[in-house]
C-alpha cells in the first residue's frame, strides 16, 4: 500500500466559519472549531480518502459496530500558542499510544508520522481556534472506530479515524483548587490482561457508574484500585496519580491496568531532573492512609492532559476520610503545574525538547 503523504490531503473548507467563543468562559470539551481531519480502512486498500472538511455530524447505519460492541480508541492532546507560534506537546507519543490501544481493540495500525502531519495541517488550518487565555488550550480529539454496518461480532473491516479540535478551559469547574476524590471499593474499571492500558471507549463506559456514584456523594472523581484485590491504586477516572509520602514521590507503577499517561512520563522525568525521589511502585491504599495518619501524607495530586496538574484534597472510602494538605494546594503540587505549563507555553526552558512546533 502506497505511504500516505501531505499532498493527499484534500482540503475542503467550510464556506461558513462559526464564531470563536469567549475565551473566559470556556469549559471543556463543549464547543468545535470549523474543521476536522477524517480518513477511512479497509483490508484491500488500507487508510484512504484522508480530507480535511467542515466539522459536522457523521452518518452512520443504526447496525454500526462501534454502537453494539464498542470497538474504538482515542487520544487527547493539546495545542498551545507558545511565543505567537501554534505548539504541541510531545505528540508522537500520543500517535504511539494510539496504536498500542489500537492493536489491543483490533483495530488497524496508523503510519505515526502521517498522522501528525495530518494534525498539523488542520491546525494550520484552525489555528485561529487556539486559545490564549489563562489555563485555556486547543484540545485534540483523534479517534478511531469500526464503521462497519454488521452485527455479528468480529473486528471492523470498515474503519474510520478522526481528529476534532475543542478549544477549551479548566477539566475540572475548579480549577486549581483542591478536588475530593472518592476511593471505589465495589466496582472495578480494569484487571490485568483486560483493557486497562489502552484508550479504549469502553472503558470509560465502565466507568461512569462508579463516577456517578462518586459525584452524588459530592466528589470530583473516582480513584480505581486494582481489579484483583482493590488493595493498590491504579489511578483516576481521567488522570495519573502522584502521592508526596514523606518527601518523596510515589506513583503506581504501569502493570497493564493503568494508563500510561504522557503527563505522568512527563511529570516523573521533571521531578527526577529537579533532584526528586521518585518512586514507580504498588501503592497500596493501607500505606497511604497509614501515612495520612503519621502526618507523612503531605500532597495528592492527578496528572493527565485534560486535568493537566490536580490538587486532591480529600480521599473518602466511604468509611474512611482522609483529609490532604489542610485542603489547600501543596507547594510541590504549585511546581508541578508551573513548570509543566511553562514548558507547555514556552515560557520557561523546554530541556526535553518535548515542545514541537506545528509549522516550521
Ligand atoms: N488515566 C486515564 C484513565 C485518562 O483518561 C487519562 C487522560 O488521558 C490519563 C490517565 C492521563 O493520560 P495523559 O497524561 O496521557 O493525558
Ligand atoms: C485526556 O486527558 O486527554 C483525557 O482523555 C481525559 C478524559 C477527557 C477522557
Amino acid at each position: 500500500m502506497t505511504k500516505l503523504t501531505k499532498q493527499d490531503i484534500k482540503l475542503e473548507l467550510t464556506k461558513n466559519p462559526k464564531e470563536k467563543p469567549d475565551q473566559s468562559a470556556l469549559g471543556f470539551g463543549q464547543i468545535f472549531s470549523d474543521h476536522m481531519f477524517q480518513m477511512d480502512w479497509t483490508p484491500e486498500k488500507g487508510w484512504h480518502n484522508p480530507r480535511i472538511e467542515e466539522y459536522s455530524p457523521l452518518s452512520l447505519s443504526p447496525a454500526n459496530a462501534t454502537l453494539h460492541y464498542g470497538q474504538a480508541v482515542f487520544e487527547g492532546m493539546k495545542a498551545y500558542i507558545a511565543k505567537g507560534e501554534a505548539v504541541l506537546f510531545r505528540p508522537q507519543e500520543n500517535f504511539k499510544r494510539l496504536n498500542k490501544s489500537a492493536e489491543r481493540m483490533a483495530l488497524p495500525q496508523l503510519d505515526e508520522e502521517f498522522a501528525l502531519t495530518a494534525l498539523k495541517e488542520l491546525l494550520k488550518v484552525d489555528k485561529d481556534w487556539i486559545p490564549t487565555a489563562d489555563g485555556t488550550s486547543l484540545y485534540i480529539r483523534p479517534f478511531m472506530f469500526a464503521a462497519d454496518e454488521y452485527l455479528g461480532v468480529k473486528a471492523g473491516e470498515k474503519v474510520k479515524f478522526l481528529i476534532i479540535l475543542s478549544p477549551s478551559g479548566a477539566y475540572f469547574k475548579d480549577g486549581l483548587q483542591p478536588n475530593k476524590i472518592f476511593v471505589e471499593k465495589e466496582y472495578v474499571r480494569a484487571v490485568r490482561g483486560g483493557t486497562g492500558f489502552a484508550k479504549a471507549a469502553g472503558n470509560y463506559a465502565g466507568s461512569l457508574l462508579g463516577q456517578q456514584k462518586a459525584a452524588k456523594l459530592g466528589y470530583a472523581q473516582t480513584l480505581w484500585l486494582d481489579g484483583v484485590e482493590q488493595k493498590y491504586v491504579e489511578e483516576v477516572g481521567a488522570m495519573n496519580i502522584f502521592f508526596k509520602v514523606d518527601g518523596k514521590f510515589l506513583t503506581p507503577e504501569l502493570n497493564g491496568s493503568i494508563l500510561p499517561g504522557i503527563t505522568r512520563d512527563s511529570i516523573i522525568q521533571l521531578l527526577k531532573h529537579n533532584g526528586e525521589s521518585v518512586e514507580e511502585r504498588k501503592v497500596a491504599i493501607a500505606e497511604l492512609y497509614e501515612a495520612a495518619e503519621n502526618g507523612k501524607l503531605e500532597e495528592i495530586f492527578g496528572s493527565g492532559t485534560a486535568a493537566v496538574v490536580s490538587p486532591v484534597g480529600e480521599l473518602f472510602d466511604g468509611e474512611r476520610k482522609v483529609v490532604v494538605n489542610n485542603f489547600e494546594t501543596g507547594q510541590s503540587t504549585k511546581d508541578v503545574y508551573e513548570q509543566l505549563t511553562g514548558i507547555q507555553l514556552g515560557k520557561v526552558e523546554d530541556p526535553f525538547g518535548w515542545v514541537e512546533k506545528v509549522e516550521e
